[in-house]
């Protein structure tokens, strides 16, 4: 060490989060973050456990008691349904639109199980007539995976018809929610859903780091008539249950991250306050705005209108723009983050978040001030002067029709 000046606190720049995640935080949510850490195991603090249960239950529009925030990030989410639901020498099908069905596919293998993949082009949905193929061809398999909100391309996939079919061929469903929770309608019971994972930093516009699942009754009766022990210790749903379960018994597992779950416990409160319904209306309104600005610039989206999520928009590139540099500088002078392109669109499409808290006519109309004087400053071919307007376009639009 040459440098012998001891870091100081670090204090981050305050940015406009509008890439695929983590979204802006409400300050309701990071005031929550700083109250006092209590016990994991103290009556108030298992007080609030239980409402978490029950605000999550009504996130995903559940009566499943087997719901519950995974303390680790959504990784460790979709890890719990495929280690807990999954054994060796399974077969299961995987629907991969997108990075994230890849990871779907690599759990199933380390669970020593074989992945039966249904492969669709990324920026589409799961076909649903492929999976409905692989299912009468592998009458055998357990389980059918696939992710409702594809943050890689921003498709949204069917999960009620996917349901549907995995019903009909009483077969499992694990779906991947961890961009759509709060983002876009999502019915857990309705829809038949088996198992599902999400994350608290997309469209809860809570803080990284844990994971809501949940399981239903025919999941959790899989789980508990396995004949082979849950390979992870900490994600076994048995063991967690015994902190997480009701009536009136805990012991301990794992300390829980008890600030994070005071934040997620505001971030839903939020939530219901708000209402599911107007919050996915909301979501709806500010892609709408986003959408006709872009348009009006001139650029294309990589997903086909009916398939496209509200909160994470995949739209190409201008001709004559450094995406590296374009980014970089909307970072530096806007303090506005976009994200990247992933895989084949790396340096192709740019993915713009509305997500949660990000979800809002400010940013919408700052992203799109900022982008178009980058673009046209860099000598990108866009139409110039017509964004905003288009936006705010949008926007009168809902109020006169309000
Ligand atoms: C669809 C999807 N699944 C899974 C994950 C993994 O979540 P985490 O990064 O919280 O582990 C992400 C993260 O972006 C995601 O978008």
């Amino acid at each position: 060490m040459t440098d012998d000046t001891p870091p100081g606190s670090f204090h981050p720049p305050v940015r406009t989060l509008m890439g695929p995640g983590p979204s802006d935080i409400h300050p309701r949510v990071l005031a929550a973050l700083s109250r006092p850490t209590i016990g994991h195991l103290d009556p108030a603090f298992v007080a609030m456990m239980d409402e978490v249960k029950g605000l999550l239950q009504y996130a995903l529009q559940t009566r499943n008691p087997l719901t519950l925030p995974v303390s680790a990030p959504g990784s460790a989410g979709m890890e719990a349904c495929f280690v807990n639901l999954v054994e060796p020498g399974d077969k299961v099908i995987v629907c991969q639109n997108g990075v994230f069905g890849g990871r779907m596919k690599e759990n199933v293998e380390r669970c020593g199980a074989t992945p039966i993949m249904v492969v669709d082009d990324w920026g589409k949905p799961v076909d649903p007539q492929k999976v409905d193929d692989a299912l009468r061809a592998n009458p055998d398999a357990v389980a059918l995976a696939f992710v409702h909100a594809e943050t890689s391309t921003g498709a949204c996939s069917d999960v009620k018809t996917l349901c549907d079919l995995g019903r009909q061929y009483d077969c499992l469903t694990i779906v991947d929610a961890v961009t759509s929770l709060g983002g876009v309608e999502l019915r857990v019971d309705a829809w038949g859903v088996d198992a599902i994972y999400s994350g608290t930093q997309k469209c809860l516009s809570c803080v990284p780091g844990l994971s809501p699942v949940s399981f239903s009754e025919r999941a959790a009766a899989r789980i508990a008539a396995r004949s082979t022990r849950v390979q992870s210790w900490f994600l076994d749903m048995n063991l967690v249950m015994g902190y997480w379960g009701s009536g009136g018994k805990r012991a301990y597992h794992h300390t829980a991250p008890i600030n994070p779950l005071y934040a997620l416990h505001e971030a839903l409160v939020m939530l219901r306050e708000e209402g599911l319904e107007a919050a996915w209306a909301r979501h709806r309104l500010h892609h709408r705005a986003l959408a006709a600005g872009l348009q009006a610039m001139g650029m294309r989206f990589l997903v086909a209108e009916e398939h496209r999520l509200p909160q994470l928009n995949s739209v190409y590139i201008p001709a004559g723009v450094d995406d590296a540099r374009l980014r970089t500088t909307l970072l530096e002078d806007y303090n506005l983050e976009i994200g990247a392109g992933l895989g084949d669109f790396a340096g192709k499409v740019w993915r713009i978040g509305l997500m949660g808290h990000a979800s809002r006519k400010q940013n919408v109309l700052q992203c799109l001030a900022a982008l178009e004087a980058v673009i046209a400053a860099q000598g990108g071919e866009i139409n110039t002067g017509v964004a905003v307007a288009a936006a705010r376009g949008v926007y009168e639009q809902q109020v006169m029709q309000g």
